[in-house]
């Protein structure tokens, strides 16, 4: 039997659990599950190959910025706590994409990070990922899954769209450059409600009310 919501959402703070197969339709040999960890050395090289190249993700200590490490250990073992999903993609046994969410606020998971490995593009792995993220996250009673990406970055822009993700900001981030913000809404009232506050639909008497009592 498949381990509770509850479980498979701190899975990641005992790396010794096994990996829980996840299902898919995706065709012979891939597979999904849901890990504890990604295995290392393997995946940090894999995230420095795919994020942190000329055009990607700025680390503040290759600019120079020093921090005391210990700090950094105490406020990253904090917020390993919160609720988190880490699926990866494999083809047979080799790692060949991860996408990582974990909870910024009770009613709200954040993809944090997905990639596919080149090779493996175009086959649907990233799309099964996500729609696992997406029931996992339902199944949890998260109200939205929301996400940032490069404006340029249309791949995963494109695949988002594809899933009902709607584009709700923009932000010019420092360390990323800039980003478009998404948001899949996880239940009709949200979904709804964003729809009417973008002024795409007419606002329910009861959103009405709300907003102008
Ligand atoms: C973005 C990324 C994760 C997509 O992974 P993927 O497994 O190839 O995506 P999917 O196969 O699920 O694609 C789903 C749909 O997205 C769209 N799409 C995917 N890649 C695309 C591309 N390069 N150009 C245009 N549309 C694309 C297509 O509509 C595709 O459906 P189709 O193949 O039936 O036409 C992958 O390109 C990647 O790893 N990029 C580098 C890392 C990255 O940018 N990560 C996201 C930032 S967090």
């Amino acid at each position: 039997m498949r381990p509770s919501i509850q479980e498979l959402c701190a899975w990641h703070l005992n790396r010794e659990n096994a990996a829980v197969p996840l299902p898919s339709r995706l065709p012979e040999p891939y597979t999904l599950e849901l890990v504890s960890d990604y295995e290392e050395p393997l995946f940090g090289e894999l995230m420095q190959k795919v994020f942190f190249g000329v055009s990607g993700s700025l680390r503040w200590v290759d600019l120079g910025f020093e921090e005391d490490a210990a700090l950094r250990r105490f406020r990253r073992d904090q917020l390993r706590t919160r609720p988190s999903l880490r699926i990866a993609a494999r083809c047979d046994d080799a790692l060949v994409g991860w996408c990582f969410g974990f909870a910024d606020r009770p009613d709200s998971m954040y993809m944090a990070s997905s990639a596919v490995l080149e090779g493996h593009r175009r086959v649907g792995l990233y799309t099964a990922m996500a729609e696992q993220m997406r029931d996992l996250a339902i199944e949890a009673g998260f109200h939205q899954l929301h996400s940032k990406h490069l404006c340029t970055n249309n791949a995963i822009l494109i695949a988002k769209l594809q899933m009902g993700f709607q584009i709700v900001g923009m932000e010019l981030s420092p360390d990323m450059g800039s980003l478009l913000k998404m948001e899949l809404p996880l239940h009709a009232l949200r979904a709804d409600t964003l729809r009417a506050r973008a002024g795409q639909t007419l606002l329910s008497k009861a959103l009405s009310a709300q907003l102008t009592e």
